[in-house]
C-alpha cells in the first residue's frame, strides 16, 4: 500500500534584497573568489525570477531597498531573526557587513517589529531555523564559524523558545542554513557530515524522519531551500535533493541562481521570512 502525504502550503511573508550592488570584492567564505567574475545583471535576473517564484506560490515578498557598498546586502536573511512579531537582530562578524544590520532593523521597526539589537555576533537567519510545531516551538541554532554560542542564549532570552545549539564543522557549511533546512513547521532536512558528531546525535535524536542529505546535495546548495510546507524552492543544481524532499511528499520548485553562489549562498539566504 502507498500512503500519499498531504503537504500542506503555508502563506508565508518574506523581505528580500536585490543584488543591485552584488559583488564579490572580498573573501569572507570559502565559495567566494575575487578573482571571479561576477555578471550582477544576471543576478539580477535571477533574483527576480526567484521572487516571482516566491510570490507565484502566493507568498508575500517586501523589497528591502539594496544599499551601496554591501555587495552582499542580497542575502537578506542574514539581516535578523523573526519570531511572533519580534526581530533579533543581526551582528555580524565580518567589518565588510556591519551595516547591514542597521538597513534591517530600520526597515522592520518602520513597519510594526518589534526590533532587538544583539549585543551578541549573529548573522540573523543564517545561523537560525524556527520549527513552530516540533517540541512546541524550537529554534535551532548552528555555530562554529560566524554565530557564536552565546547568541543563542540571548536569542532565547529575547524570543522565548527554547534554543537547540548545533556545531558546525565543515567551513563549506558555515551557516546554519547551507546544512540544515525547515521543510514545513516540524520537519527538516540537513547534511550530517556538516556538524559534528555530537550535533548529529542531537539531530537524530531531535528529528528522527529528517531528510538526509548527500554530500552532492550539500555542494549544489541543496540545503539551502525555501519551503512553505509543501513547495520546496531550491537551487536548480540540486536534483538529487529535489528527488529525495519530492519522495517525502514535498514539491520541488527549482530555480537557477548561478550567480549568487559565487558569494557563497543560495536560494535561502536570499529570503527572509518575517514570522
Ligand atoms: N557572502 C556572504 C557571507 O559570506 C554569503 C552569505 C550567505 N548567507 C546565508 N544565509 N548563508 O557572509
Amino acid at each position: 500500500m502507498t500512503v500519499t502525504l498531504q503537504r500542506m502550503p503555508q502563506k508565508r511573508t518574506y523581505l528580500m534584497c536585490p543584488p543591485e550592488f552584488y559583488a564579490v570584492d572580498y573573501a569572507i567564505n570559502p565559495w567566494m573568489d575575487t578573482s571571479t567574475p561576477v555578471d550582477t545583471e544576471l543576478a539580477l535576473k535571477q533574483w527576480e525570477r526567484l521572487r516571482e517564484t516566491l510570490t507565484g506560490l502566493g507568498h508575500t515578498v517586501h523589497v528591502l531597498p539594496a544599499e551601496p557598498g554591501l555587495p552582499d546586502m542580497v542575502y537578506a536573511a542574514n539581516g535578523a531573526f523573526t519570531v511572533d512579531g519580534v526581530a533579533y537582530g543581526a551582528r555580524f562578524k565580518y567589518a565588510q557587513r556591519t551595516a547591514e544590520a542597521a538597513a534591517h532593523r530600520a526597515y522592520l521597526a518602520a513597519r510594526g517589529w518589534t526590533c532587538v539589537p544583539a549585543a551578541e555576533t549573529n548573522e540573523g537567519e543564517g545561523d537560525f531555523a524556527y520549527l513552530p510545531e516540533a517540541y512546541g516551538g524550537l529554534i535551532l541554532a548552528g555555530y562554529g564559524f560566524r554565530t557564536e554560542p552565546v547568541a543563542h542564549v540571548e536569542a532565547q532570552d529575547v524570543l522565548g523558545r527554547p534554543v537547540v545549539s548545533l556545531h558546525l564543522v565543515d567551513p563549506r557549511f558555515y551557516h546554519l542554513d547551507t546544512a540544515l533546512a525547515a521543510l514545513d513547521d516540524s520537519t527538516v532536512a540537513y547534511y550530517p557530515a556538516a556538524f559534528s558528531e555530537a550535533s548529529q546525535r542531537v539531530l537524530r535524536q531531535l528529528f528522527p524522519d529528517a531528510v538526509r542529505a548527500d554530500d552532492a546535495d550539500a555542494y549544489a546548495f541543496g540545503l539551502n531551500l525555501v519551503s512553505d510546507g509543501r513547495h520546496v524552492v531550491l537551487n536548480s543544481e540540486a536534483t538529487g535533493m529535489a528527488h529525495k524532499v519530492e519522495a517525502a511528499g514535498y514539491t520541488p520548485v527549482l530555480v537557477e541562481l548561478s550567480e549568487l553562489k559565487k558569494g557563497g549562498g543560495s536560494i535561502k539566504c536570499c529570503v527572509a521570512e518575517l514570522r
